[in-house]
C-alpha cells in the first residue's frame, strides 16, 4: 500500500474546507447528509471544523460496480425522513467522487425532497473517471485513477479504520 495523504496532510485540509463551508452556510440552514459507510469519518471530522450550527442526515447507497451500469441500477436508502430536507441547505458528504454516478443518482432522489439548496463535498476526486456533466462543489485532493482505501474508504469492508488514505493497487495494473 502506498501512502497518498497522511492524517496530518487530511487534518489541514479539512481546516481549509471546513472554513470555506462555514463562510459559504453562515446565516443557512445546513443539513449534512452523509452517506454511508465510507464517508463516516470525513462527516465526523468536517461537521467539527465547520463549527456551524447543522442537522445531520444518512443515507445508504448501494451501486453495482463492475457491472453494466446504470443510473436506475443504484439503490439509494434514506435512513431517515426525506422530508425533513425541505427548504433546507443540504449538503451531500461523500467518500469519492468516481465516476460520478452516485452522487448524480443520490442528488436526483434528494432533490425530491425540494432542499433550498443542493451542493456536494468528497474528500476525493478522481478526476479522470467522470462520467457525467456533475461535479463536486466542494473536494478535498484530487487523485489519479487508483483504487484507494483508508479514512473511510474500504476494499471488501477491510480498511476503513486507517487514519490516512492509501493506494492499493500499483499504477497501470
Ligand atoms: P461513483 O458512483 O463511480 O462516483 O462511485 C462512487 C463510490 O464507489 C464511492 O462512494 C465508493 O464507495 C466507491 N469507490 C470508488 N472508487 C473507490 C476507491 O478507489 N476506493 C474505495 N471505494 C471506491
Ligand atoms: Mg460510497
Amino acid at each position: 500500500m502506498q501512502p497518498l495523504f497522511s492524517s496530518d496532510d487530511i487534518a489541514r485540509r479539512l481546516t481549509e474546507m471546513g472554513q470555506q463551508l462555514a463562510n459559504d452556510y453562515a446565516e443557512r440552514r445546513l443539513t449534512v447528509v452523509s452517506v454511508l459507510s465510507g464517508a463516516i469519518l470525513f462527516t465526523a471530522d468536517l461537521i467539527r471544523v465547520v463549527g456551524l450550527p447543522l442537522k445531520l442526515e444518512f443515507l445508504r447507497a448501494s451501486s453495482y460496480r463492475g457491472t453494466a451500469t446504470s443510473p436506475g441500477e443504484l439503490q439509494v436508502e434514506c435512513l431517515g425522513d426525506l422530508s425533513a430536507l425541505a427548504g433546507r441547505d443540504v449538503l451531500i458528504v461523500d467518500d469519492i467522487f468516481d465516476t460520478g454516478r452516485t452522487l448524480e443518482r443520490i442528488i436526483e432522489r434528494l432533490n425530491e425532497a425540494r432542499p433550498r439548496s443542493l451542493k456536494t463535498a468528497v474528500l476525493l476526486w478522481k478526476t479522470e473517471r467522470r462520467q457525467t456533466s456533475l461535479v463536486p462543489d466542494y473536494y478535498g485532493f484530487q487523485i489519479p485513477d487508483r483504487f484507494v482505501v483508508g479514512y473511510g474508504l474500504d476494499f471488501d469492508g477491510d480498511y476503513r479504520h486507517l487514519p490516512g488514505v492509501y493506494a492499493l493497487d500499483e499504477p497501470g495494473s
